[in-house]
């Protein structure tokens, strides 16, 4: 099968997220580096995407040089990864559907819900795809749990609690740290910090497990280091459109918490928990019976799952590997075959108005807030 072409833009040397989207995107031999504006300084970018092995003339200095040298070639790229800071994603995002390019865009997909709208509406005009790098959701195990919830195989869902709770931002002596900094900055971040960063990731897991949408919420915020405008760490309450109970923690001042994202989803007739940092296995009880431990790569697993986990079952896959699953998606969507599951505009406009529904009833001493974007109420 010809191999797709797939441009980055963001994602330069020593960025936090580059490397996994290029182990992700490479692992299955569905695309080749074709072409990148990888950093925003122009010559740092384009002589690391040489040194990537991208061709001279398709290393560019940046997004908008990307767009013109790849508007019109015949070989142009199949698939724009967006992997910027959050402040450029609907800029570029829709400057790439509007050329009718396909976009895997970085989450937050925008800064604001009116611009989340802006992009359905735009990914529905052009027919591209606009996919959402909630890259979790893609995990086998993760899979997995969704299928159990919709087979009915804890019952009807009661209720789902949730943690993206890390400490690498619990120093006061490094806030100051570029890398660290742009995320509490509003210039950059928009209006929330923690929970726009990763809040969003377990709020999004709720739903995709749970199968069902977050309709209102409650939350409290605080920065915990004063120097920060917003927010590092966050509580909420949720209930989705089924009536689920929410409950979710996230934190960038956990110290001793590493990766910290966990989940744990009830039923009528079992519980579900998935943690990232075991993400092989999901654990489970049946009302009345014992735990077990689901295992990625086992017999009898939901299909996506099995389809989803590629070696043997007890060698561990990883986060490089589910971002490569959200490709995987991709490319058969770019094919033709739309997978169940790949997270796209919808989701990441579901996300942006949680994140203002949150600031606003963070404002409010956590009063309750209608979470839904106004196009899906
Ligand atoms: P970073 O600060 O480590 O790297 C950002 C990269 O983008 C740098 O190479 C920088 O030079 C480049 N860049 C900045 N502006 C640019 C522009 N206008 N044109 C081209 N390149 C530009 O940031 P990090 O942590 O990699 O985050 C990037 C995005 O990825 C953020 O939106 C973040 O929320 C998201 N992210 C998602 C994760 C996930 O699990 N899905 C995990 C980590 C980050």
């Amino acid at each position: 099968m010809t191999k797709l072409k797939w441009g980055m833009i963001g994602g330069g040397e020593g960025s936090q997220i580059g490397p996994a989207h290029r182990l992700g995107a490479l692992a299955d031999g569905h695309f080749e580096f074709a072409a990148g504006a990888l950093d925003h300084r122009p010559d740092a970018g384009r002589d690391y995407a040489q040194r990537l092995g991208i061709a001279v003339d398709r290393a560019y200095g940046d997004w908008t040089e990307m767009l013109a040298g790849e508007r019109d070639r015949r070989d142009r790229v199949d698939l724009v990864t967006v992997a910027t800071p959050n402040a450029t994603h609907f800029e570029i995002t829709k400057a790439f559907l509007e050329a009718g390019f396909n976009v895997l865009c970085e989450k937050p997909m925008t800064m604001t819900v009116e611009e989340g709208e802006e992009i359905v509406r735009v990914a529905e005009a052009t027919g591209k795809i606009c996919a959402v790098n909630y890259c979790y959701s893609a995990y086998p195990m993760v899979r997995q749990a969704r299928a159990m919830v919709r087979a009915g195989e804890i019952g009807k869902v009661r209720l789902v609690v949730t943690n993206f709770s890390h400490g690498h931002h619990g120093d006061a002596t490094d806030a100051d740290n570029p890398r660290v900094r742009w995320r509490y900055d509003p210039a950059m971040a928009g209006v929330s910090g923690q929970f726009a960063d990763c809040g969003i990731h377990a709020l999004h897991m709720a739903s995709f497990i749970c199968d069902d949408e977050v309709e209102k919420l409650a939350a409290d915020f605080a920065s915990t280091i004063p120097s920060r405008v917003l927010e590092d760490d966050a509580m909420l309450n949720f209930r989705m459109t089924g009536g689920t109970v929410g409950r979710l923690w996230t934190s960038s001042v956990a110290i001793g918490r590493q990766h910290g994202f966990d989940i744990q989803v009830f039923g009528e007739t079992g519980g579900l928990r998935w943690a990232s940092e075991q993400p092989n296995q999901l654990i489970y009880t049946p009302v009345g019976g014992r735990t077990q431990i689901i295992e990625k790569g086992e017999g009898g697993l939901h299909a996506d799952a099995q389809r989803l986990s590629r070696v043997s079952i007890a060698h561990p896959e990883g986060f490089p590997l589910a971002v490569a699953n959200i490709y995987c998606d991709l490319a058969d969507a770019i094919r033709g075959e739309v997978r169940d599951g790949l997270p796209g505009a919808a989701d990441g406009v579901r996300s942006m108005a949680a994140v203002h529904a949150a600031v606003t009833s963070a404002g409010k001493d956590g009063a309750w807030v209608d979470a839904r974007p106004p196009m899906f109420r």
